[in-house]
């Protein structure tokens, strides 16, 4: 009701409610993202108090000295703090921004190397990797919550830490009557984007419907907004003569280029929609790992390039004393999306975003209790998801394939379960053979000593 008000007081000009906002994992390389956005959206969203919290103070804290300066410069009434203590974390927060990295980017590595290295896909997400990503998170995850819940118990909590899929289908598990937790990727937006770059048009003008699992998901049309003409076929055609590049195609490595480069041969393969990049994984396994270097891999390339850039910024900003003409250095349309969807529920906007939620007839012949990605209007009580009705057999085939991997190792947490975990490795795709899901499975196991739960 309060808040209800407080909109409507927005609506008619008069005083606009400013918001306290925590980001976990302050020290994440997207941090900086964010606290320019949030220089740069501080109309539309407005900041009272920002709090960056991590477990590492270290490496949390030239991200916060840099804060310091930015603020200074640029937004001077912002009350910003950076802590690894939870309760100043936590206690009176509207909205938390989760982007910790369980076990950190040396532990991606070896998510990566260690499937590749026998053979399998090695990817932070997807596969055997993203597995015991997944069961990493599970443990960090479901323990930040806690922590969030016993300090803020309305805050709405907004989560983008991978792997999104595995993690939502545990915070579902553990949270079940939490109606203020969202999780959230931003892969099928820049991926509309993109779809912008290559019409010549503004992203937001494009109407998109869309269906899936976390990071395994298609578009079944892209509307003009305005029109209501699908733009579909002519996206399909351009790509098959041109191509596909990401909306920031200058600044991104290559091997994210190769990544958009892949949606060419999907849609040659499988001209009906237009895919997630994610689904080049599950749908060329072999090509994939015989092109992916099991020594350099994704998280090698990360750590020598946007972590370094990133930590280097703040050095050289702190050493200055001053931010200078670094503004507008860094694209963030990572971080705008996801300030866009707190904006969306702190002012009942009820504007589309592609989330992570409980299928509950959304993709009509999946099961209720799978998190699937759909269209959704979000507001002020949360997201209402948009249906798709049923989905050809094919595409039905491989999620039902995949909802079950991810949820039998939520399983395997919750049991502390070496069989579940078996069964989960050896159902993904990625995996799909059971020798090779043990083997894996034991080296991951040892990789991993102190960051799962001990599975028997
Ligand atoms: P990073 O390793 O640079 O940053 C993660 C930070 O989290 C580190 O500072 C680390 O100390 C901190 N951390 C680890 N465990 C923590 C815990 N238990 N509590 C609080 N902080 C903790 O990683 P990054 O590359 O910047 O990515 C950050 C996260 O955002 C990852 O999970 C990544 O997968 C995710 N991400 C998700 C999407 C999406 O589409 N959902 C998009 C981009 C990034
Ligand atoms: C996209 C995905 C994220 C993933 C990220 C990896 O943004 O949606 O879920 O974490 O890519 O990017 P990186 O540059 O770290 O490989
Ligand atoms: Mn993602």
């Amino acid at each position: 009701q309060q808040k209800r008000r407080r909109y409507l007081k927005r609506e008619k000009g008069v005083a606009m409610k400013s918001y306290n906002v925590c980001i976990v994992g302050g020290g994440s390389t997207y941090t900086l993202g964010f606290l320019k956005s949030f220089v740069r959206l501080r109309e539309e969203f407005p900041l009272k108090k920002l709090v960056l919290f991590d477990i590492d103070a270290e490496r949390q804290e030239p991200i916060g000295k840099y804060g310091e300066i930015l603020f200074r410069e640029r937004f001077p009434e912002l009350d910003l703090s950076y802590t690894t203590d939870i309760k100043e974390a936590y206690e009176g927060m509207d909205f938390v921004f989760m982007q910790m990295r369980a076990g950190g980017l040396p532990m991606r590595a070896k998510d990566e190397h260690i499937p590749l290295s026998m053979g399998m896909i090695g990817q932070e997400t997807c596969g055997a990797g993203g597995m015991a990503y997944g069961l990493r998170s599970c443990v960090d995850m479901i323990k930040a919550v806690h922590d969030i819940r016993n300090y803020a118990p309305d805050a709405w909590i907004l989560n983008y830490s991978n792997p999104a899929a595995i993690v939502a289908e545990a915070l579902r598990r553990e949270f079940p009557d939490d109606k203020r937790i969202l999780n959230i990727c931003d892969q099928p937006e820049n991926v509309v984007r993109s779809c912008s770059r290559l019409l010549g048009c503004n992203w937001e003008d494009l109407d998109p419907v869309y269906f899936g699992l976390n990071h395994y998901g298609w578009f079944t049309h892209i509307y003009d907004a305005h029109t209501g003409e699908d733009l579909l076929p002519k996206i399909r055609e351009t790509i098959a003569k041109n191509g596909f590049l990401p909306q920031d195609a200058e600044q991104r490595d290559q091997s994210w280029l190769d990544t958009y480069g892949m949606v060419q041969t999907i849609m040659s393969d499988f001209p009906d929609y237009l895919p997630n990049t994610y689904d080049q994984y599950y749908l060329y396994p072999d090509y994939k790992v015989q092109h992916l270097n099991p020594n350099f891999t994704r998280a090698d390339e990360v750590m020598a390039g946007r972590e370094k850039r990133v930590f280097s910024e703040c050095a050289e900003v702190i050493k200055e004393g001053k931010l200078g003409d670094r503004f507008h250095a860094i694209s963030d349309a990572h971080a705008e999306m996801m300030i866009k969807v707190a904006e969306a529920i702190a002012y009942n906007k009820n504007s589309r975003h592609i989330l992570i939620v409980e299928n509950n007839g959304a993709i009509a012949n999946m099961q209720d209790d799978a998190m699937v990605e759909v269209v959704c209007e979000l507001g002020i009580n949360g997201p209402r998801p948009m249906r798709v009705g049923n989905i050809p057999q094919f595409y039905l085939g491989l999620l039902v394939n995949q909802v079950s991997s991810e949820k039998l190792i939520v399983d395997a947490y919750y049991e502390h379960s070496y069989e579940k975990a078996l069964q989960a490795f050896t159902l993904n795709r990625l995996v799909g053979d059971a020798k090779k899901a043990r083997k894996v499975l034991d080296a991951l196991i040892e990789a991993n000593k102190g960051m799962w739960p001990e599975l028997k």
